[in-house]
């Protein structure tokens, strides 16, 4: 077999384990093979991994893009773009309902079209329910599994005007088991803080810091426990997206040790980052706001790391929802007149490029180990959303890998956000040192991300849509019971 591309000298990293002295065979943007020596004709490329880790593709699960209430985030190019430059190769994003919008259809369609020719990698979405009436949960959702391969919704518990009660959760859970797709659920107690909020605005707590105070983490646990307790009456499993702190972790984790099929997520913001960043100058913390918001103490970090490293976080996700700094429509909008009002603070971090890398450095600092990196990164949220052929290198899957520098290699490096090819006017993580970082990515086979040279390679539009499968994960505990029924 003649192979369009080989690559050599990698220590070839998988969930399960790692393979060396191994090459890679790729051929029609697949992984035709992987063996000792393989051939090269005269038209092959080959590319030498010098003893680097060569990791799948990275899969990013929860990304937001040209959502019409993030209008000065990044749009598909220059998110997928950044994707890329960070080793990511698949995005899972979302089209949005409207509580207004009595059908889902013209959403899906809408935000397809919106991404259709775009793409710089590959991409699938999610549908974030808002209204879940009858229609959209019993005639829709079942249309939208079968022709448009989207399988898993989300549901908030907090903000207006998305918040759902528990009983629409539970009817969006009767559906959602039935259909075998997975149930993302932001969980914080939306009254706790509300209450705090105005609290606070009473007594001119107004600074950006108190967007910490005003969502405390016993919000996050009574929300993350509800959700369980839904999710266990109904026997429907759930994702607990962007877990912040160790109380609801510790929840996931007591729910799974009954076997419950509870999946917990992280993201790179809550292993790094603390709320003392809320403060500063200028209005600057107002650039760290997120929901939940960044821990006060070290424990909480801690505590994300030993929940991957433990095996109680499924997935490892940007949660990237950028909004610019300067631009109008942007995080200022929580300054007016010149005072703050953190309330008004558009949420969200930028993230998508800088996920593998500050997940890698856990690898390089022994706080996980490479098999962690990648089950968390790209194999699990493969598995949890039905993408199949993505998240391994092995043959049949897609040539989608991540090349990293071979340890010690690279000079180590302080980010700056100009580094980063988002279109975003700042990064959280400037300053940070860095050891490592994608030196070449591949999309099916094609070279998008040469750090050393040529940068972005890519090409807008070079992404395909995915028609996501049912979850390998995530099923029903009781696989024998086709419908819902009150447990005796
Ligand atoms: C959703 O509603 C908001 C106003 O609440 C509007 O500005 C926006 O355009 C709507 N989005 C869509 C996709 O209809
Ligand atoms: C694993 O992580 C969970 C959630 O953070 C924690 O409660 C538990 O103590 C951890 N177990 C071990 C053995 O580290």
């Amino acid at each position: 077999m003649e192979f369009d591309t080989v690559v050599r000298n990698g220590i070839i990293a998988n969930a399960s384990e790692c393979i060396l002295g191994q090459d890679i065979g790729i051929k029609d943007g697949l992984i035709a093979c992987i063996g000792i020596g393989l051939p090269v004709s005269a038209s092959t490329s080959v590319i030498d991994a010098q003893g680097g880790y060569i990791t799948p593709g990275g899969v990013d699960s929860h990304v937001h893009l040209e959502q019409w209430n993030t209008p000065t985030g990044d749009t598909w190019e220059t998110g997928t773009r950044s994707a890329v430059c960070g080793g990511t190769t698949t995005v899972l994003c979302f089209a949005s309902q409207n509580q207004t919008d009595q059908s889902v259809l013209p959403v899906v369609e809408d935000y397809l079209g919106l991404a259709k020719g775009r793409s710089a990698c590959d991409y699938g979405i999610h549908l974030i329910l808002t209204n879940p009436t009858k229609e959209v949960v019993e005639k829709e959702l079942p249309l939208l599994v079968r022709y448009s391969g989207i399988t898993s919704v989300k549901l908030y518990m907090t903000y207006h005007p998305m918040k759902l009660g528990d009983r629409e959760i539970l009817d969006i859970m009767v559906a959602t088991r039935r259909l075998g797709i997975t149930t993302m659920v932001h969980a914080e107690n939306h009254d706790m803080i509300e209450l705090i909020i105005e609290t606070l605005e009473q007594r001119g707590q107004v600074e950006p810091y108190y967007q910490a105070v005003s969502r405390p983490k016993i919000a996050e646990a009574e929300a993350t426990y509800r959700a369980i307790s839904l999710s266990e009456l109904m026997d429907t499993p759930i994702l607990l997206v962007h877990v912040s702190s160790e109380l609801a972790a510790k929840h996931i984790r007591d729910a799974q040790t009954r076997m419950l099929p509870i999946y917990g997520e992280t993201c790179p913001q809550y292993l790094y980052l603390l709320s003392d960043r809320l403060r500063g100058e200028n209005f600057e913390g107002a650039k760290c706001v997120c929901s939940p918001p960044l821990r006060e103490r070290p424990e909480d970090t801690d505590a994300m790391w030993t929940s991957i490293a433990n095996g109680t976080f499924t997935t490892f996700s940007s949660d990237h929802a950028a909004t610019k700094f300067y631009a109008e429509g942007g995080k200022r909008l929580g300054l007016i007149n010149g005072r703050p009002v953190f309330a008004k603070i558009p949420n969200g971090l930028p993230g998508l490029e800088t996920r593998l890398p500050l997940l890698f450095k856990g690898v390089e600092e022994g706080r996980i180990t490479i098999q962690d990196f990648v089950r968390v990164a790209s194999s699990n949220p493969a598995k949890l959303y039905g993408v199949t052929r993505k998240g391994a290198v092995l043959p049949g899957y897609d040539a989608d890998l991540c090349i990293w520098y071979p340890t010690g290699k690279l000079e180590p490096f302080v980010l700056k956000n100009s580094m980063l090819h988002h279109d975003i006017d700042y990064t959280p993580f400037e300053d940070m040192t860095f050891t490592n970082w994608p030196r070449y990515t591949l999309l099916r086979g094609k070279m998008g991300w040469n750090r050393d040279d040529g940068g972005f390679i890519g090409k807008f539009g070079g992404g395909n849509y995915i028609k996501r499968t049912v979850s390998a994960l995530a099923g029903p505990r009781n696989v024998f019971v086709n419908e819902w029924r009150p447990p005796i």
